[in-house]
């Protein structure tokens, strides 16, 4: 049987998501691990990290197991030995790998080589575990069938978005994301979830976006790796921050969302993220009971 890796929702069915959402909400719900004892998963940070490590580090250990920390500087990579090379060599160590990185060829390329599962924890590209957490917040926030709900996404047309539209298009969720030009989200990603879900629109309007809103999200303008572009980009962004007045033209019970870090002040104000409608925080501690699901799953279905 084929090895099973977590790299993009567009890998996985709409049954097999909505399991591991159910399961994450379970799990959140107090329900005992059903596999994870005693593994351990080498998590590979190419770029820094606050959620993605403090959260697969306590989800392995609620699970039973444990996780090895490897940054930047941890690993021969950063001179040079090969992702192929690292990939065969942990996966004689450890029982699943999650990597954190810049080119999304790099986790495909360490999935290839690795003998145990591989985890995306953040391309250029996508952010995988991000966005099945978000979806998982979605629910816990809005309750019953996704498909009647709406997405607002505001801002960078990065990877965070890209991996929203591929969960609208597999979930059906309606999304509208207001992006300005030039900085739109992958036409290829779009492409793919239109075939399955028409409501998925693109407009570089943010008040456009939020019209009907049952959930407003946005991420920083300067993405890991975009930092050169700083000065370029808070120029072009500036149209983009979400503040109370873009939310008031949401729905009255929306919440807001964002993946974090947020540059407070940029992309949102201080006030929309105190406020009541802010779901941020429950939405960031969700990633440790997805990633508690994914692994659970990963390691049932590669014994
Ligand atoms: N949202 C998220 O992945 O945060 P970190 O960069 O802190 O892991
Ligand atoms: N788009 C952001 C997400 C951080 C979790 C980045 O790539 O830096």
């Amino acid at each position: 049987m084929k090895k099973k890796d977590f790299i993009s929702l567009a890998d996985y069915s709409r049954r097999e998501l909505e399991t591991l959402v159910k399961r994450a909400l379970e799990l959140k719900g107090g329900a005992s691990p059903e596999a994870g004892k005693n593994k351990v998963l080498a998590m590979i940070f190419r770029k820094p990290s606050t959620r993605t490590n403090v959260s697969f580090f306590m989800a392995m250990k609620r699970l039973g197991g444990d996780a090895l920390y490897l940054g930047n500087e941890a690993l021969q990579l950063s001179r040079g030995e090969t992702i192929e090379d690292t990939a065969r060599v942990i996966s004689g160590y450890v029982d699943a790998i999650m990597i954190r990185t810049f080119e999304h060829s790099d986790v495909l390329a360490m999935a290839g080589s690795a003998g145990v599962p591989v985890i995306n924890g953040l391309t250029d590209y996508l952010h995988p575990c991000q966005a099945l957490g978000d979806v998982m917040s979605l629910k816990e926030a809005k309750g019953g069938d996704l498909r009647k709900i709406k997405l607002a996404y505001v801002g960078d047309g990065n990877n965070v978005c890209n991996s929203l539209i591929s969960a609208a298009g597999i979930f059906g969720f309606s999304f509208s994301a207001a992006v300005p030009e030039g900085y739109e989200p992958s036409s290829e990603i779009i492409e793919k979830a239109r075939a399955e879900n028409k409501n998925i629109e693109l407009t570089d309007n943010p008040s456009d976006a939020v019209k009907e809103a049952d959930a407003v999200y946005t991420d920083v303008w300067v993405s890991m790796g975009d930092e050169s572009e700083r000065r370029s980009r808070k120029n072009v962004f500036r149209k983009y921050r979400v503040d109370s007045s873009l939310i008031s033209g949401a729905r009255a019970d929306a919440v807001v969302m964002h993946c974090l870090p947020a540059h407070r002040g940029e992309e949102i104000t201080d006030e929309v993220m105190n406020s009541g409608q802010s779901y941020i925080f429950q939405q960031a501690e969700n990633r440790m009971y997805i990633q508690q699901a994914i692994m659970e799953y990963l390691f049932k279905e590669n014994k």
